[in-house]
């Protein structure tokens, strides 16, 4: 049973940024920071299973919602019709969200609640008649992989083959130029009153080697581009829900965005949807009977109930005090181990904030898939029974929030045997 799974897997399941006919482990359950394989293993997942998974797998409360409200209402058309999971969704995310929301729209991913946030921007405009046709993000900006969300990532080997399809966008370099280079450089591009909005994952730039940048500096750019009627777009997929430390990183600047994107976190990891949150001054320009300013746009499990319902569970548990001191043990945790770390030989650069730990390694500057030493690091912590996918040179630990003290004491003492052997 379990080799004909492996089998037909190998021979014809196309998987995620992988060669066709790869090797795959195949898990039979999961459990809190657990993954069990079919062939007996145990292991620890340290990265929340793609950074979706807060709360640890099947957990409990979480799968009892989905059952009850499975029994009640799986799925209905969003169009023409609501419901009470999707309703309590957006009324809880109105009073947890770091800016005053007046639209929540709801999507199917982090990509496409991505797509929906460029595409509210650029209408914006064309509904005042007014021509802004230029986005700004950031240099190493990861924003998801359909084709607005791609457009607005930095351009790599990844979107390589589609590069004539894609929209312009201006990069602003933030890591090789100095701050005061950085700033100028938005001035410039703000004034020419040419630039539609400006999108941003604040704080951390996951996809890029979860690299933790100045909060300094973020605030400057987005004060600018408020000052020049910039819209701005908050990426919080990865972000959000207690990872960094704060329910949402843009909590750590003063300023806040206009449109704001989440996602991964938000169903705990148990089922996929996206949200695309706005605030009045978005919301006012599409608040009209005219046919040419509505916004055409919906997938069909748009606000699925039982993604809702999941992700009302979610929420309860994350704003509890449990969860709250569990994320704050991870983080001094993190804190306590990244103090003893620092000036190792190995390490280029070791960053912390909230629940992320990242370590940039002394072996070369590339932090791609195709580092050369990337999937010895990879295969390095899965012989250890931890699973952990560096991103290039750069390992990352992004855990389940009920993890335990003794499991990241676990996760670190591997990080460094591999230190020391290199
Ligand atoms: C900041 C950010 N935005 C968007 C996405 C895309 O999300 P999804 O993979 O759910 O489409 C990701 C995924 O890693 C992300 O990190």
């Amino acid at each position: 049973m379990k080799d004909n799974i492996i089998a037909i897997d190998k021979a014809h399941v196309w998987h995620p940024f992988d060669v066709l006919h790869a090797d795959n482990i195949c898990i039979e359950k999961a459990e809190g920071i657990y993954l069990y394989t079919s062939d007996g293993r145990k292991i620890l997942d340290a990265i929340s299973s793609w950074w979706v998974n807060i709360h640890g797998h099947a957990n409990p409360i979480i799968s009892k919602a989905i059952y009850e409200q499975a029994l009640v209402l799986e799925q209905v058309i969003f169009a023409g019709f609501t419901h009470p999971p999707a309703v309590n969704l957006a009324s809880k995310l109105m009073e947890i969200l770091p800016f005053e929301v007046d639209q929540i729209f709801y999507s199917d991913n982090g990509s496409t609640s991505v797509e929906v946030a460029i595409k509210l921007a650029m209408q914006f405009w064309y509904n005042q008649s007014i021509k802004r046709t230029k986005i700004i993000a950031l240099e190493g900006a990861y924003h998801g992989d359909t084709f607005g969300a791609m457009a607005v990532g930095e351009r790599n080997v990844f979107s390589k083959p589609f590069q004539p399809y894609l929209f312009h966008v201006e990069f602003l370099p933030h890591y090789t130029c100095s701050e005061q280079e950085c700033i100028a450089h938005f001035e410039q591009l703000a004034k020419t009153n040419d630039i539609a909005a400006f999108i941003y994952e604040p704080l951390v730039q996951g996809a890029a080697g979860m690299r933790i940048y100045s909060k300094e500096l973020l605030s400057k750019l987005i004060a600018i581009a408020k000052e020049y009627q910039i819209v701005c777009i908050a990426d919080e997929v990865m972000t959000g829900f207690g990872r960094t430390g704060k329910l949402f990183a843009s909590e750590y600047i003063n300023l806040p965005p206009d449109i704001m994107c989440v996602s991964k976190g938000i169903t705990g990891g148990f089922l996929p949807l996206g949200v695309t949150a706005v605030n009045k001054k978005i919301a006012n320009v599409f608040d009209s009977l005219d046919k040419e300013k509505r916004f055409y746009h919906g997938h069909s499990y748009t606000a699925n109930p039982l993604s809702c319902a999941a992700a009302n569970a979610s929420i309860a548990i994350l704003t509890s005090e449990e969860c709250r001191k569990a994320i704050l043990r991870i983080e001094q945790s993190h804190q306590s181990f990244l103090s003893q770390m620092l000036g190792h030989p190995q390490i280029k650069s070791i960053q912390s904030l909230g629940t992320i730990l990242s370590i940039e390694l002394n072996i070369g500057n590339e932090t791609s898939y195709f580092h050369n030493k990337r999937d010895e690091l990879y295969r390095f912590f899965m012989n250890k029974n931890i699973l952990i996918r560096p991103l290039g040179n750069v390992i990352y630990v992004l855990p389940p929030y009920v993890i335990k003290n003794e499991e990241l004491e676990e996760i670190y003492n591997a990080i460094i045997e591999l230190l020391n052997l290199s």
